[in-house]
């Protein structure tokens, strides 16, 4: 797969969209930094240089476990122990190291990841972000987008071809899911709602609540008043 790097771009996700526009196929953009780094629900993903910002885009297959084996692969690319909040952050100590933007687009997915690798982490964050040279000495950017890469497509490949089911990558995600047991509450595009995790598949999160077991399903959820589309947030109580 051919990798695009660039110095500066405002999003890689946003300029993997206007590649797809011009035709390209499978290739991978990274971005010294960005000056528009887009995270979920509209939030901002703050991109200082020396972290880690790029975006894959694959064929429209698969969307199911993408949101699955991407943070599994940031773990294991990482190394250092750190847990999944769901549906897709990396945290480590509650603190967010890593985060994940999946975007279908035309024929295609764009996968965004950051990761804060040797960026400073300052401003209104420093109280719920970390980065990997906090954490541990030595590190370097390049090494851990190998190994991330090396972890992703081990995972995607050997379910291409039938030698990884889903059960078996949600039970990998399980065991370093931080949301499991915990009492949160989820929001959800027009209410919240409080529980405990029960469980978590593809289909969506169990919680248990005031009025029994609930199932909220996860993905995009239509806001029929403004097409916007929404994911799943939740807060760990
Ligand atoms: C989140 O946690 O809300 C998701 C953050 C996703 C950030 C990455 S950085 C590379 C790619 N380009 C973007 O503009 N966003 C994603």
């Amino acid at each position: 797969m051919e990798i695009i790097k660039l110095k500066e771009i405002d999003s890689t996700n946003e300029y993997a969209k206007k590649l797809i526009d011009s035709g390209k196929r499978d290739f991978i953009v990274i971005a010294d930094k960005q000056s528009k780094g887009r995270g979920r629900l509209g939030r901002v993903w703050f991109s200082d240089p020396g972290g880690l910002y790029f975006s894959i885009v694959l064929d429209n297959k698969f969307y199911e476990i993408l949101s699955f084996i991407t943070p599994l692969s940031v773990v294991k690319a990482l190394n250092i122990g750190a847990k999944i909040k769901f549906p897709n952050d990396v945290i480590y100590r509650d603190k967010k190291i890593s985060g994940i933007l999946i975007e279908r687009y035309k024929d295609k997915i764009i996968v965004g990841v950051g990761i804060n690798v040797e960026n400073e982490i300052r401003g209104e964050i420093k109280d719920i972000a970390i980065s990997l040279k906090d954490i541990k000495r030595g590190v370097n950017k390049d090494e851990v987008f190998k190994r991330f890469l090396d972890e992703f497509f081990n995972y995607y490949n050997k379910f291409a071809n039938n030698d990884l089911d889903k059960e078996a990558i949600l039970k990998e995600y399980k065991k370093f899911s931080d949301t499991i047991g915990k009492r949160v509450k989820l929001i959800l595009p027009n209410n919240e709602v409080e529980g405990l995790v029960f469980n978590i598949d593809f289909e969506g999160i169990s919680l248990v609540t005031d009025v029994g077991l609930k199932k909220y399903p996860t993905g995009e959820i239509k806001n029929l008043r403004n097409l916007k589309e929404w994911n799943l947030n939740l807060l760990i109580l």
